[in-house]
């Protein structure tokens, strides 16, 4: 049956008929998708994928589904093409201290460990993979700030990566409205957020700058120069992924872990995943691993 969908135009609002995608083109944009990002459309988000494609066609006046799909495909206008759209086919959603107990885990058990271990002076290395608009790095940032506060030696940087440059972009402008900050606890958002205008806050230059944004495809991590990190956050990200390819890029996450270095996944977003190298970390309700320590035996 044809989707009808209202669209604005230069006439007042009006109807106008979506075009028919039938199985083929669906399967021909699912397997791009898959093929480009990891991310599996299932025939649940078809409906989701039609207003999205036929939003984009209607800005850049193409009617049909082949034609678009052959815009994307045609070299590098097609790839300039596409980073348009995938930021539209990638659900972005995200808040501030989102996962409130993997921010516990890192305040009340990571770093008292690491801060009474590392030879001072000692650089955090962290990294929020699938970052989308900056709140999850953010937090991380705010979080590590304000507990180096008491620890003068410790310094820290948060890589923020996301497939999506316009998220990137949302993310270093590091602008939200008032009502995106109001999980963030009191102290933490007086210290780190300054006011724009009566709707909107910034994050403080001094934290911005700790915050480096970038894309990276997590298809393609092994070909990034990407460091050792002590804390790896990859949450709400995995869960679009088929399991097999999820679990290599969970291995690929395991081994950009330092020694004793930690990775945060969303609690219930991987089943059955394990790695020689790691062990889980029981903590309330996170789903967390570490790398073993350089001494440590490789448990079984
Ligand atoms: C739902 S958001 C999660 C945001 C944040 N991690 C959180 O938990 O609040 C998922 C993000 O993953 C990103 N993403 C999806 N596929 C990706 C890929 N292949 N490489 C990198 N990022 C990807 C999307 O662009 C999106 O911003």
């Amino acid at each position: 049956m044809a989707i009808r969908e209202q669209v604005h135009s230069q006439t007042p609002w009006q109807y106008t008929e979506v075009p028919d995608m039938d199985d083929v083109l669906f399967q021909q944009w699912v397997e791009l998708l898959e093929l480009r990002t990891g991310i599996a459309l299932p025939e649940s988000r078809r409906t989701f994928l039609i207003m999205n494609l036929v939003s984009r066609m209607r800005e850049v006046a193409i009617d049909n589904y082949q034609s678009y799909f052959d815009l994307i495909m045609n070299g590098s206008s097609g790839q300039v093409e596409w980073e348009i759209l995938v930021d539209r086919l990638t659900v972005h959603e995200t808040r501030f201290y989102r996962d409130e107990y993997s921010l516990d885990l890192i305040r009340n058990k990571y770093l008292p460990e690491l801060t009474s271990t590392k030879a001072k002076p000692y650089t955090v290395h962290t990294w929020s993979v699938g970052c989308a608009t900056g709140e999850e790095p953010y937090s991380l940032a705010m979080l590590l700030d304000f507990y180096f506060l008491n620890h003068p030696e410790f310094y820290y940087g948060v890589t923020a990566s996301d497939v999506s440059r316009a998220a990137l972009q949302t993310g270093r402008d590091a602008i939200y409205h008032q009502r995106r900050v109001k999980n963030v606890p009191e102290e933490i958002a007086n210290n780190y957020f300054e006011k724009v205008d009566n709707e909107h806050v910034q994050v403080r230059p001094s934290l911005k700058q700790k915050v480096c944004f970038t894309q990276i495809n997590l298809l393609g991590i092994t070909q990034q120069p990407i460091g050792q990190m002590d804390i790896i956050l990859c949450q709400n990200v995995l869960i679009y992924f088929k399991r097999e390819l999820r679990n290599q890029i969970l291995d690929q996450l395991a081994m950009c872990l330092k020694p004793g270095g930690i990775l945060l996944l969303g609690a219930g977003e991987v089943f059955g995943w394990s790695h020689p190298e790691l062990s889980q970390i029981d903590y309330q309700s996170t789903l967390a691993f570490q790398r073993h320590a350089d001494n440590d035996e490789v448990k079984e």
